[in-house]
């Protein structure tokens, strides 16, 4: 079978790693940004914020994640709207698009818990049964785990068992491969139908994500395995990968220039590809944490601010995310 069906199966096949229920931070396989601080959440909400202000968005528009595993990160989005502009939780529409039904439960259950009554939450299994004229649309290190192709000097990659074997012409992969300078590599695979089912759900949008790569990934294989925080090479020589599959996260490094073509082609402008932590210090991060600063005790600001660190500091999640921004209307 093709490489991107093996991945597929791994992750959202039925017995899949996402398919199943996982948590992701310090207890799971690896961190996210939203597992290392609510500050994250909070720097897009002071941003969904300034939407509103600028009139880009409007005060019943529609917020909405995707790929939103346990809901965190909308959740921490809606904490700091009702911090900030409480006035908006009783106008914006708060969407997730989930395609597990368990986690669709999970995330119901912590908005219940988190806001009662006080926050409307739909949930659609995927974006193409989504409609409306405004929206502003998240995700958090969604692009990573979209199956992918493996191409290696002109051959696409097939697996049998586990084994990989780079043994086919695949016109589709070859030709993504040239454009983007790979002699070998990852190609993702499905991110123009995702571009072009947001413009059929919504008129006019901003879309925001955060994850990890470069406009031009390198010309290697990043494609690696996340087992209880160790890194895994998927080409170790010593993997088990049939031990490994199904039951540990895969990833690889985001060609963000695929995704920007994926989402010009379908008719968005692209803004911006910038480092995380410059994104968040745009959007306010910085006055975030001297608010708290002036609001609560000294050991609780501390705390929060170590945690927030993580975010902006170069050596961590800071440089090596990046963040995407496109616009329609
Ligand atoms: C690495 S996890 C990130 C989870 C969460 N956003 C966070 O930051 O903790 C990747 C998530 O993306 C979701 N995902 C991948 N492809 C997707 C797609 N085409 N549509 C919706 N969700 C998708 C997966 O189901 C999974 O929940």
């Amino acid at each position: 079978m093709k490489f991107s069906k093996y991945m597929g199966k791994w992750l959202y096949g039925e017995h899949g790693y996402y398919a199943t229920y996982k948590d992701i931070g310090k207890s799971g396989d690896f961190y996210t940004a939203v597992s290392t601080s609510k500050f994250f959440g909070g720097s897009v909400a002071k941003y969904i914020i300034s939407l509103v202000d600028e009139g880009f968005l409007v005060k019943d528009g529609v917020v909405c994640e995707i790929g939103a595993h346990h809901g965190y990160f909308l959740a921490d989005v809606i904490e700091f709207i009702y911090t900030l502009r409480p006035e908006l939780l009783d106008s914006l529409k708060f969407v997730i698009i989930e395609r597990f039904e368990n986690l669709q439960e999970f995330q119901k259950n912590y908005f219940d818990e988190s806001f009662g009554d006080a926050v409307s939450l739909t949930h659609y299994k995927s974006l193409s049964e989504l409609k409306c004229e405004n929206a502003f649309f998240i995700a958090n290190e969604i692009f990573d785990a979209f199956p992918c192709e493996l191409y290696y000097k002109g051959k696409t990659a097939q697996v049998n068992g586990h084994e990989i074997e780079f043994d086919t012409d695949d016109e589709w992969v070859t030709s993504k491969a040239k454009k983007y300078h790979k002699d070998r590599g990852e190609i993702a695979v499905g991110y123009e139908e995702f571009a072009k089912e947001m413009t059929l759900a919504c008129k006019k949008f901003e879309f925001m994500s955060f994850d990890y790569g470069e406009m031009q990934a390198r010309p290697d294989f990043s494609i690696r395995v996340y087992k209880k925080h160790e890194v895994i090479p998927l080409f170790d020589e010593e993997i088990k990968r049939d031990e490994l599959f199904a039951s540990t996260d895969i990833t690889y490094d985001v060609t963000f220039a695929h995704v920007k073509d994926a989402y010009e082609e379908a008719g968005v402008k692209f803004i911006e590809l910038k480092a995380q932590m410059l994104a968040l210090v745009d959007m306010g991060i910085l006055e975030l944490l001297e608010i708290l600063k002036e609001n609560v005790e000294d050991k609780i600001y501390k705390q929060e601010l170590e945690k927030a660190k993580m975010l902006i500091m170069p050596s961590f999640l800071g440089e090596r995310f990046k963040m995407i921004k496109f616009r329609k209307d």
